[in-house]
């Protein structure tokens, strides 16, 4: 199915995807401060996303209301094409919504397996039934092993992981519960170089199998390696969007400082 793209976007008639993620004129409001004011975009299902914007734009405020951790002060959202109400994290995991937040939020002592499963044990078996740990394992060593992920053992404790890694065990977490769309706010900000290259590359072998993100990054290169399209955002506004193909690192540079509109 094709639909015509929204009005706000350059290359108006050009036709996209289905769309996973739709949201229209959000309104968010913190007391007097109008950190959201009147923010449409839209995450085709199976592509990356990105949203660029310099310090309080407001990414970070739309990631959490995506997320449920902020209601809308107006505005509305429609995943997947039905209309959404994200009143908590947990709404928005129940409707396929994962989101990776830069605190990695992976327990250290625990092993890569445990970490996975965190919060989602299987409940068969008892809490220490040696049949239900077995299956776990079995599963997260399925689950990374189709991804590729470069890590020592399933039975590894996270802490033992590089930072590379560590994050490529999040990302596996957040994508790999059937997640519908993955949000991620900048994923990649406290890695090294070889590192950052890993993380993107898993997330481009995710894409590839048709998975749908939502990438929040300050690196325009990282941006222009692995999204589709761009949404620029400017205190609180939506001022361009562009298909990756068609912009640069300069442009989008111009349009977040205003030198450009
Ligand atoms: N809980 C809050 N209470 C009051 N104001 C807030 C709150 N959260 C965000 N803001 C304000 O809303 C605006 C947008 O902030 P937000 O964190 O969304 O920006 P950002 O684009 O994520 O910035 P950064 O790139 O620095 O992470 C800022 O002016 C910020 O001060
Ligand atoms: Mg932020």
């Amino acid at each position: 199915m094709t639909i015509a793209l929204a009005s706000n976007d350059g290359a108006v008639g050009t036709p996209v995807g289905r769309k996973m993620l739709e949201v229209r004129n959000v309104h968010k409001h913190f007391g007097s401060v109008v950190a959201l004011d009147g923010v449409s975009i839209s995450v085709e299902e199976g592509k990356v996303a990105a949203i660029v914007g310099d310090n309080g734009a407001g990414k970070s405020t739309l990631v959490k209301i995506l997320t449920g951790v902020h209601q809308p002060t107006s505005g509305e959202i429609f995943f997947d094409g039905r209309p959404a109400t994200l009143r908590s994290p947990d709404d928005a995991r129940r409707i396929g919504v994962e989101t990776l937040f830069q605190d990695l939020a992976l327990v250290d002592d625990l092993t890569i397996w445990q970490n996975l499963f965190l919060g989602r044990e299987l409940t068969w078996g008892g809490p220490l039934s040696i049949t239900r740990k077995r299956a776990m394992a079995a599963q997260a060593r399925t689950m990374l092993a189709g991804l590729q992920i470069n890590i020592p053992s399933i039975n590894a404790r996270v802490r033992q992981l590089s930072g590379g890694q560590r994050q490529a065990v999040a990302i596996s977490r957040a994508v790999g519960w059937n997640a519908k769309l993955t949000i991620m706010d900048e994923p990649t900000a406290a890695l090294g170089v070889r590192e950052r290259l890993e993380v993107e590359g898993l997330i481009d072998r995710l894409r590839q199998q048709g998975r749908t993100f939502l990438l929040i990054s300050h690196n325009f290169d990282q941006v222009m390696r692995l999204s589709n399209e761009i949404w620029i955002m400017r205190n609180g506004h939506v001022v361009g969007h562009r298909r990756t193909s068609e912009t640069s690192g300069e442009e989008l540079v111009a349009l977040i400082t205003g030198a450009k509109s």
